[in-house]
């Protein structure tokens, strides 16, 4: 990218962003355009690429080819200025654990060159902010999978990041915990320009501004959650509740309607037409006891499960 066409008033920027690793292509020629204060979703299955790219945005890997920008600092030629904007919680936590909540943060505040009181301040705004003030002197091994993520995050903010990168924040959370910590998250919206990764899809519907999906390294779609699920406005989702279905049964489905899947007591199935006479009579004549049938809202499962042919959390 050329110094006359980067446009400052985005928060993120690359172009052609690319990674190998050997001959393999890990992240393929990405485009990103993301807006300060922007809450940005990179949606996508395991191995997609996403913390890659996140690991080259944050200056920790080297692209194999193309440019990135923070705030309009070059990532390869300026690191140690975007180092001073960002903070990242990563996917694999790392915090030490035989130190308490409150020695990881002031470790973490001191690295970061602020003076002893000021760090004082923020840990004990970021522990009440996380939920974790009551824990805050134990040491961080006898913490929960779910504060040692909310811990992670907390860490990345000491800083005042003006961007911030979570890469799967909300990994192998329980769903209160996983609540918990989408709250907090969602208190940072506006604030901060936040990227993140996730699996959940309902969650990244209810709180990102814009969402791209991923897959083999490929910005696949990109829009806000209303605008994907608008692209596949002309399909049609049944789901049917029933009882006594085989896998023989669903893969017969399948042959028609390819983007047949499973779900917890019965099926979806999605197609620009559905013949629902046909499927019901196809699941009878298979000994399939139908419970109910009904017209389903699109959702983001859809959509993702449309444009990859997998879904998000097999
Ligand atoms: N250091 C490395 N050496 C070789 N291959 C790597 C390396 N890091 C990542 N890869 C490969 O690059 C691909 C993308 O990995 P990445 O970690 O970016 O995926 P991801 O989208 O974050 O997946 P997940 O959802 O599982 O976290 C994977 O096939 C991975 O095995
Ligand atoms: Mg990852």
């Amino acid at each position: 990218m050329s110094d006359a066409t980067k446009d400052y008033r985005f928060a993120i920027q690359t172009s052609n962003i690319s990674r190998k690793f050997g001959d393999f292509i890990a992240v393929d020629g990405i485009d990103l355009s993301i807006n300060r204060g922007e809450l940005f979703a990179l949606l996508g299955p395991n191995g997609a690429g996403k913390t890659t790219t996140i690991k080259m945005l944050c200056c920790l890997l080297r692209p194999s080819s193309g440019t990135a920008t923070i705030m309009g600092h070059d990532t390869q030629k300026d690191p140690i200025a975007v180092k001073q904007i960002i903070d990242l919680s990563p996917q694999e936590t790392a915090i030490a654990e035989h130190l308490n909540a409150w020695e990881n943060l002031s470790l973490m505040g001191r690295i970061h060159g602020f003076g002893k009181e000021e760090v004082k301040k923020r840990s004990e705004e970021l522990l009440e902010m996380m939920g974790l003030t009551n824990r805050a002197k134990e040491q961080v091994r006898k913490y929960s999978g779910g504060m040692k993520r909310r811990l992670s995050i907390a860490m990345a903010l000491v800083s005042d990041p003006q961007v911030l990168f979570l890469d799967e924040p909300t990994l192998g959370l329980d769903p209160q915990s996983r609540r918990g910590t989408w709250e907090h998250i969602a208190e940072l919206k506006g604030e901060k320009t936040i990227v993140l990764t996730t699996h959940y899809l309902e969650e990244a519907d209810n709180l990102a501004d814009r969402i791209a999906i991923i897959d083999k390294g490929k910005i696949i779609a990109l829009g806000t959650p209303d605008e994907l699920k608008d692209s596949i406005s002309d399909m049609q989702v049944m789901a049917i509740k029933a009882k006594n279905l085989t896998d023989d049964t669903v893969e017969g489905l399948r042959m028609i309607y390819p983007e047949t899947r499973e779900v917890v007591n019965g099926i979806e199935i999605k197609a620009k037409e559905l013949n629902f006479n046909e499927i019901v009579d196809y699941l009878r004549s298979k000994g399939v006891v139908i419970e109910s049938t009904s017209q389903k809202q699109i959702t983001l499962d859809d959509v993702f499960l449309h444009l990859t042919g997998k879904e998000l959390r097999e």
